[in-house]
C-alpha cells in the first residue's frame, strides 16, 4: 500500500524515522510530500494513495475526488475540522484522529504563553504571577484536562466548563465544575480555550461573554482562531483597555489587533502548540500504527465518520 504523508508543516525528522520503520517494516510503502505551497501539489500526490497522514492540512472533497485509491486519512493530531468527513464517507473512506497525542505539547504552551503575557512580553514593568488566581478552561478535553493538571502546580484556583463532560467527572479532578459559559467567563482572570471548530462554535467567543470578565482578564486561544468573533475582539480591546487576548491561532485580522493593542496581544508567528519533538512522534506514530492496523486487520478505533 501507499501511504502518503502530506504536510505543509513538516514533522520532525525523528517523528519521521520512526513512521518509515512502522510503515516499511509492514511491507507497506511511504511517500513524503512536505512543505508543499499549492493544493495542486496535495492533488497530484494524493492520486495513488492508499493512506493519507496530515497535521492541519485540508482535506478538502477536491481532495478526496482526487483520490482514486484513498481507503483512509489520518489526521494526525486532535482538531479534525480540516477534514471533509462528508466527503470520505461519500467515497468509503475511513477518517481517523489521534486523540490525545499532542496534548501535553499544546498544554505546556498554554501556561508558557500565561506567564509570558503576565509579565509583560518579557519586557521591563512590573508583572504578575499566577498562584492564587482563577483559572477557567473552556472545554474539558484531553489538552483543558492537562492544563488544568499543570496549573494545580502553579497554585491557581481552577474552573471549567463543558457541556459533553459530567460534573462529576470534572469536580473528581478537584475542579471546580461550573454550570454556564457565563459562570465560567465572570469567575476568572483567565480562560483557556479547548472547543473544537464547528458550526455550533464558530464565532461563538463574542463581545457579550469576553465583557462578563473581571477587570484585568486574559484569554489564551490555542484551540482555532474560527471559534472566536474577531470583530467583537476588536471592539472588545477597544473598550475593556484591561484585557488582553494571546493565541497560537492567529486571528485574520492580527495586523490590526498589532499595531492598535500590541502590548496586550500576542500571537505565535505559525501555530507551534503541537510543535515538540515528543508531540510529531506521539502524533505520527500513532497514525502510522492505525493505519498499519486498518490493513492488517479493519482496526477502526478512532473512526471519525461511523
Ligand atoms: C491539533 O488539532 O492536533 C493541533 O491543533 C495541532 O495541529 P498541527 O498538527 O497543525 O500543529
Amino acid at each position: 500500500m501507499k501511504i502518503l504523508i502530506a504536510t505543509e508543516k513538516p514533522f520532525a525528522k525523528i517523528a519521521i524515522d520512526g513512521i518509515r520503520k512502522i510503515v516499511e517494516s509492514s511491507g507497506h510503502e511511504l511517500h513524503l510530500l512536505e512543505k508543499y505551497t499549492d493544493v495542486s501539489q496535495l492533488i497530484s500526490a494524493v492520486a495513488d494513495a492508499d493512506a493519507l497522514v496530515v497535521r492541519s492540512d485540508k482535506v478538502t472533497k477536491q481532495v478526496i475526488d482526487a483520490a482514486e485509491k484513498l481507503k483512509i486519512v489520518v489526521r494526525a493530531g486532535a482538531g479534525f475540522d480540516n477534514l471533509d468527513l462528508d466527503a470520505c464517507t461519500g467515497k468509503n473512506i475511513v477518517a481517523m484522529n489521534t486523540p490525545g497525542q499532542n496534548s501535553n505539547a499544546v498544554a505546556e504552551l498554554v501556561l508558557g504563553l500565561m506567564i509570558f503575557m503576565n509579565r509583560n512580553k518579557f519586557n521591563a514593568g512590573t508583572g504578575k504571577e499566577l498562584k492564587g488566581k482563577k483559572l477557567g478552561i473552556h472545554a474539558y478535553g484531553n489538552v483543558g484536562r492537562l492544563v488544568a493538571r499543570i496549573a494545580k502546580g502553579f497554585d491557581m484556583q481552577i474552573l471549567a466548563f463543558d457541556p459533553f463532560v459530567k460534573k462529576e467527572t470534572i469536580q473528581a479532578d478537584g475542579i471546580t465544575a461550573v454550570d454556564n459559559v457565563e459562570d465560567l467567563y465572570s469567575n476568572c482572570d483567565y480562560v483557556s480555550l479547548h472547543i473544537p471548530a464547528n458550526n455550533e462554535t464558530k464565532k461563538s467567543i463574542n463581545y457579550k461573554l469576553l465583557n462578563l470578565m473581571p477587570q484585568g482578564g486574559c484569554l489564551i486561544n490555542t484551540a482555532r482562531k474560527e471559534v472566536i468573533d474577531e470583530d467583537d475582539l476588536i471592539k472588545l480591546l477597544e473598550n475593556r483597555t484591561d484585557m488582553k487576548y494571546v493565541t497560537d491561532v492567529a486571528p485574520s485580522n492580527i495586523a490590526e489587533l498589532q499595531q492598535k493593542f500590541d502590548a496586550r496581544i500576542f500571537a505565535t508567528a505559525k501555530k507551534t502548540g503541537a510543535e515538540t519533538a515528543e508531540a510529531n512522534i506521539n502524533a505520527g506514530l500513532a497514525a502510522a500504527n492505525q493505519i498499519v492496523n486498518f490493513f492488517k486487520n479493519g482496526d477502526t478505533t478512532f473512526q471519525l465518520n461511523k
